[in-house]
């Protein structure tokens, strides 16, 4: 906030989105409010609520397609109302060409190496840019100055920025792609690449989580673009001006609003025990994400499969508890992930189970942040094997939870985190049976090894939080407004 007023005074601030972080559900004649499943909204809420501003994002919750609340602007968080969330709403054909279809069966595959096949179409591109197009009026009605700073995020709005720019071209556009970036001739499959490359273009500064994601945007950009790249200066200068390309690691609020009113971590366990039905001498495990094929979840499983095979000594001993929310699931990628995950835990359980334990325990609906965090702080271990992740905020979350400086993360070498968390014990999650091994490290790890290591992991995340990152984007774009200034005096 202190870093708004005094290098952005008086700068008006919006985040553009699709995911809205306050979904609004309707449930025996109530509205309920849910917190989603969202790295995005984990990340950039604490900062919305931090600096005030407007939210525009899809209104999503089943409360809005009843039209049981359909105001398109509302006061937010709903018991403490600090920011405007302005909700777009979208029909469901448009729902399903913009969202299931180009964002989440084209990008989503192409960016993230997970083998799973882009799926192209024209109808899809169709919405998408018409989607694009209806976000970018919002932003353009919502503006209450000529110049706001406007905060684009992820993979649903490729061609907004410029579409902003054209109609707002004195707007600071920071655009954050949160998943991975391809290589350029991984990139080159995408039949509208030159589109996606001159939209994003249109942004002032464009974040990736890390320099090797930065590095293929900009040889995708040299391979199919006119333009002048500066790799000294890390710019690209196209006809829509100049971008700031650059790697900003996304994290998490510190201390995490979650953590506040969690009892302490032994009753977390016993908390945690009752629940799942586990005695005292069995070591828990965690796994907390959505249902998708890029989070590894069925491999996970394999890996411990793979550990009670090789130590033996653990069976009756340890029990993964995997929570996993149903995401996207009108796609038959995501259902498919789901039924063999669940195939698996069967077969698994019923290899190794007994009547009063299981070797995994998989909870397959969405669990509000404060029982993730009680999850979080009953575990030995936790457990991230994404085959590719932009960043995984849930490794983060994960240490943020740990006030006792316990707890073991095992963390893939393809997650963005792994460049950060160099304590965590970092696998391939390809590799099940050095994933087991790691089980079996983590589990057998001397407390004084396990203290020193989580240490170090908070520290990092304590100091490169969510706030770090925000303030190095927002110095970014206080430096280009202030250039931007100084050449239009010198004009
Ligand atoms: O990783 C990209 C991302 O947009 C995240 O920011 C978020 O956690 C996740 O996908 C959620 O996906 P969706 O909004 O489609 O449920």
């Amino acid at each position: 906030r202190s870093l708004l007023r005094n290098e952005l005074p008086d700068a008006e601030v919006m985040v553009v989105s699709n995911r809205e972080p306050y979904i609004h559900n309707m449930e025996s004649d109530q509205i309920t409010v849910q917190r989603p499943a969202s790295g995005l909204v984990t990340a950039l809420e604490p900062i919305m609520r931090a600096c005030g501003g407007t939210w525009i994002a899809h209104g999503s919750g089943s409360a809005d397609q009843l039209k049981v609340d359909s105001s398109d602007r509302l006061g937010v968080p709903p018991e403490k109302p600090s920011y405007t969330l302005r909700r777009v709403w979208l029909s469901d054909a448009e729902q399903d060409g913009y969202y299931y279809g180009f964002a989440n069966e084209g990008m989503w595959p192409l960016c993230h190496i997970a083998f799973v096949r882009p799926n192209f179409r024209t109808s899809d591109w169709e919405h998408y840019v018409a989607v694009n197009r209806k976000f970018a009026d919002a932003v353009v009605a919502e503006a209450r100055t000529s110049n706001p700073i406007v905060l684009v995020q992820d993979y649903h709005f490729a061609l907004l920025p410029r579409m902003v720019r054209e109609r707002l071209p004195d707007a600071t556009i920071v655009t954050f792609w949160h998943i991975p970036w391809p290589n350029a001739e991984v990139f080159s499959i995408c039949p509208w690449k030159e589109e996606i490359l001159s939209g994003l273009l249109g942004s002032s500064i464009l974040g990736f989580h890390t320099q090797f994601h930065c590095l293929n945007f900009v040889e995708s950009v040299d391979r199919f673009m006119e333009c002048q790249i500066d790799r000294e200066h890390s710019t690209v200068s196209a006809s829509s001006g100049t971008t700031l390309v650059r790697p900003y690691p996304i994290s998490i609020e510190w201390p995490p609003a979650a953590l506040a009113g969690q009892p302490p971590v032994k009753e977390c366990g016993d908390l945690v025990r009752k629940k799942y039905g586990l005695k005292a001498d069995v070591r828990i495990a965690v796994g907390v994400e959505r249902f998708d094929y890029t989070k590894g979840i069925a491999d996970r499983f394999r890996a411990v499969e793979s550990l009670l095979e090789n130590h033996p000594e653990w069976i009756g001993h340890f029990t993964l508890v995997q929570v996993a929310a149903p995401t996207r699931s009108r796609l038959p990628a995501y259902r498919d992930t789901q039924v063999e995950a669940e195939t698996l835990v069967q077969s698994i359980n019923a290899r190794f189970g007994r009547d009063d334990w299981q070797p995994i325990i998989l909870a397959a609906t969405h669990h509000e942040p404060d029982a993730v965090f009680t999850l979080f702080r009953s575990a030995d271990l936790c457990m991230v094997s994404s085959l590719h992740d932009g960043m995984n905020l849930v490794a983060k979350e994960f240490v943020a939870a740990r006030d006792d400086d316990d707890g073991v993360l095992i963390l893939s070498t393809f997650a963005g985190a792994s460049r950060e968390l160099h304590e965590a014990l970092i696998v391939n999650p390809y590799d099940i049976h050095a994933m087991g091994e790691a089980l079996h490290i983590g589990l057998s790890m001397p407390d004084d090894q396990r203290r020193d290591r989580m240490r170090l992991m908070r520290e990092m995340v304590g100091e490169h939080n969510i706030y770090f990152w925000a303030g190095r984007m927002l110095l970014d774009a206080a430096r280009i407004r202030k250039r931007r200034h100084i050449e239009r005096q010198i004009a």
